[in-house]
């Protein structure tokens, strides 16, 4: 293992271009432990803090000989796709530190029926399952099953793979748009049909180098794109963090019936696991199961998450690389993180780019962080519209309704034509506070 000496100075490469990595990006640029960092390819935001470099995330071979040439002592990946593309081994091949799973590890996220059968080997709490390479065989199971039901294509699918039906015929019309349709392409090769899980959705991290684990606070999302958490799901409207859902007594749980289990888990399958493992937990009346793992921070949870950690992270993702973090202390701020983002009209369906956008500058205030995630460098140096969900504002605050306002206030002062964001972020949550307080 490679110590890290204080003296020395780190040149770190981010893969990525969202919100998440402008967090990612935002977060290691405060360790003293940092030279110099570079994103790719990166957002205006983010080469605010670190030099772009114009490579796409999914470019392995170039981000490897990129990292070569750089003399990058660490490099931290964004997004899954490069991941579950192996990015991870063909660097270590190449002597290359990196953070983040091997691509056998990051099944766990890349192949729904593989995380599935894994939990199931391993009694970890999940919905109850069945797996289909026949459309015609799911069809007759689909006919008969218990409704609401969720389908989901087996492979990669940004997000959109999963489809909770409330009706037989929505089911039957799932099925056909991932099995026949191929929608997804090979990601729709097999689906996974699963029994429909009631209750509060929360996202955890945990930070693992195989063996010892390190739990980041809890955070909630809102994957719905209109208030109440009604319209189709998005990759996330907004987040905050801890969870008051999640008490002590329930994070404990998890870390045992869950985290604790999947490492020790996929060390034994000789797939260990190393980097950030997401946790997508439905807290149910029976406990907490999982609805989903990812092999990768989650965004917007990221831009909540992050805020709060007050020990160094360059470190911790430093001593995981190197294959030991039994020697790390998280410490966290005691505050609220919250936040709303900010999308193109239209979202997730259709929507045009390159829209101006005024008020960036007059919104960066103490408590109050601007994360860039569609953006692009515009005309005469303005920063136009270039994404779906185009920024990320993240309120701070000592209580959690501080933390809102804030985040509020500063998303009020930003505009683009057909700027979109939800009202009511957190809006659950502060119900749910200020009943506990009574
Ligand atoms: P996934 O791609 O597996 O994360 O699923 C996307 C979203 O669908 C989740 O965030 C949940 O809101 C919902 N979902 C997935 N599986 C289930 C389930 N078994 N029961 C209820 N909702 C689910
Ligand atoms: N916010 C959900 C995700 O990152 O997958």
């Amino acid at each position: 293992m490679t110590t890290l000496l204080h003296s020395e100075k780190l040149r770190l490469l981010v893969v990525g271009s969202g919100g998440r990595e402008h967090a990612l990006v935002w977060k290691l640029a405060q360790s003293p432990r940092v030279g110099k960092i570079f994103c790719a390819p990166g957002n205006p935001g983010i080469a605010q803090l670190a030099a772009s470099v114009d490579i796409s995330s999914t470019n392995i071979a170039a981000l490897r000989h990129f990292a070569e040439e750089a003399r990058i002592d660490l490099t931290i990946v964004g997004p899954e796709p490069a991941l579950v593309a192996g990015i991870v081994d063909e660097f270590e091949a190449h002597g290359l530190y990196i953070f983040g799973p091997s691509q056998q590890a990051a099944q766990l996220e890349g192949s729904k029926a593989f995380a599935k059968d894994f939990m199931r080997k391993y009694r970890i709490p999940t919905a109850a399952y069945q797996i289909f390479a026949q459309a015609e065989a799911a069809r007759q199971y689909l006919l008969k099953c218990k409704i609401p039901v969720v389908i989901k294509a087996d492979g990669l699918a940004a997000g959109k793979g999963a489809i909770v039906a409330h009706s037989r015929n929505e089911a039957l019309n799932a099925l056909a748009m991932i099995m026949e349709q191929k929608q997804f392409g090979e990601a729709g090769n097999r689906i996974v049909v699963e029994e429909f899980m009631e209750g509060e959705e929360v996202s955890v991290f945990c930070l693992t180098d195989g063996v010892n684990l390190c739990i980041l606070p809890a955070a909630q999302d809102h994957k719905a794109v209109y208030n109440g958490d009604l319209g189709p799901n998005t990759g996330g409207m907004g987040a905050y963090s801890p969870a008051p859902t999640m008490s002590a007594e329930l994070l404990q749980r998890v870390h045992r019936q869950i985290l604790q289990p999947v490492i020790e888990g996929m060390a034994l399958e000789h797939k260990p696991y190393r980097g950030v493992l997401y946790a997508g937990l439905m807290i149910t009346a029976e406990g907490p199961k999982v609805v989903e793992f990812n092999c990768r921070f989650g965004d917007p949870e990221t831009q909540v998450v992050l805020p709060l950690i007050t020990s160094d992270l360059v470190e911790a993702m430093w001593l995981v690389a190197q294959g030991d973090l039994s020697d790390y202390r998280l410490t966290l701020a005691s505050q609220w993180a919250l936040a709303v983002v900010l999308a193109s009209g239209g979202y997730p369906g259709e929507y045009e780019t390159g829209k101006v956008i005024s008020g960036l500058s007059r919104s960066e205030e103490k408590n109050v962080i601007v994360f860039h995630a569609g953006t692009a460098e515009g005309p005469r140096g303005k920063v136009v519209t270039n994404g779906g969900r185009v920024l990320a504002i993240t309120g701070l605050g000592d209580t959690f309704q501080q933390a809102r306002e804030r985040a509020y206030q500063a998303v009020n002062r930003i505009r683009f034509e057909g700027e979109y964001h939800r009202t009511d972020i957190g809006a659950k949550a502060l119900k749910h506070l200020k009943s506990n307080a009574n």
